[in-house]
């Protein structure tokens, strides 16, 4: 997995030229472009078959140059910027001038972070200013958690993809609206909304899955090919042999309770106990049913407690109502 120096040079050659790089971060696989070239930002777009409208996060090296891309950073933007960062914590604030409107969907608000990873890092210093970068896949589906599901997805779209092995998070990162006096979660992620409140020291609103509250979170979203069926966890199994019985070729999330229950079903893979690591896998759980064949996947949602609540989003999305225009 370890890219060399000169794989590191040749990926900030290719987006001082206008190109596009495939990076590792600690959460998912970027598509990243120069944030400042508006004619690389509309490539991104393209590639990914995204509507323009929907914003895009730069990635900066450091929290020290925030400012240099944001209007202005309010006192509780700082603290999380100091605290989380480098860390799946994105911070939406008013945008700066060196940021074109064409990555932040026409929006006077940007997206930005700085993401935990050494090669992602190793990038952002060599190249030297801010990349643009949504999920390294294409619109509405999953989310690349290894350079494999990026040169499945995006091949030749990509002028280079740097491998940086799995990912160590697996789910986007929270972000989080910091334009305000009191920062809100625009989508739960890899700080929980726990972490936020223990360093703010009050508490931030919950999101709601039910409403689009900004460009790109539609309800539907980050979902593999086959339907997404979501049940109680004690119903899963009985659930799954009806839909196989019906004729699906079924794919099952299996509850840890429920391990070692035997299920008829097409494809069963078991969830692990521990929340991370089923953040971790889940991108990659979806993709292996999807190439298995399943064209029903039942599942049940996690607790949502600390990174429970943003697999639980994820799932609720994979399984939202699908919208054909999209
Ligand atoms: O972990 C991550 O965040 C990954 C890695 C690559 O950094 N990136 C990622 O990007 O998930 P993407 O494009 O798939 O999701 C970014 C989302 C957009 O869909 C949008 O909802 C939100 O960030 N966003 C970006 N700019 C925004 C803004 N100005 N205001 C509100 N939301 C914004
Ligand atoms: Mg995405």
């Amino acid at each position: 997995m370890t890219a060399r120096t000169s794989d590191i040079e040749m990926a900030a050659g290719v987006l001082r030229a206008g190109g596009l790089v495939a990076f590792p971060t600690e959460t998912v696989y970027g598509l990243g472009a120069n944030a400042e070239d508006s004619a690389a930002v509309a490539r991104v777009f393209q590639v990914k078959g995204r509507p323009p409208s929907h914003p895009l996060i730069v990635h900066i090296r450091g929290a020290e140059h925030l400012g240099d891309w944001v209007e202005d950073v309010p006192a509780s933007a700082r603290l999380l910027a100091e605290r989380f960062w480098p860390g799946p914590l994105t911070l939406v604030l008013r945008r700066g001038r060196r940021v074109p409107l064409d990555a932040t969907g026409g929006l006077e608000t940007v997206a930005v972070r700085v993401p935990d990873h050494p090669l992602a890092l190793a990038l952002l210093s060599a190249f030297g200013g801010g990349v643009a970068a949504p999920s390294a896949n294409r619109f509405g589906s999953v989310s690349p958690t290894t350079a494999d599901h990026v040169r499945t997805e995006l091949d030749d779209a990509v002028d280079f993809v740097l491998d940086g092995g799995p990912c160590e998070v697996g789910v986007e990162s929270t972000i989080v609206d910091a334009t305000g006096d009191i920062p809100s979660i625009l989508r739960p992620g890899g700080v929980t909304r726990e972490d936020l409140e223990a360093v703010l020291g009050c508490p931030i609103a919950v999101p709601s899955t039910s409403r689009v509250r900004v460009p790109g979170q539609h309800p539907s979203h980050y979902e593999p090919r086959a339907r997404v069926v979501l049940v109680e966890p004690e119903k899963v199994v009985a659930e799954a042999e009806l839909a196989q019985q019906l004729g699906h070729q079924v794919g099952v999330l299996l509850p840890p309770s429920y391990a070692d229950t035997p299920v008829k079903a097409h494809a069963v893979l078991a969830v692990p106990g521990s929340m991370a690591a089923y953040a971790r896998g889940r991108y990659g759980f979806l993709r292996e049913l999807d190439l298995r064949g399943c064209d029903l996947i039942v599942a049940s949602l996690p607790t949502e407690e600390g990174l429970g609540a943003a697999i639980a989003n994820r799932l609720r999305r994979a399984a939202g109502p699908r919208l054909a225009s999209e």
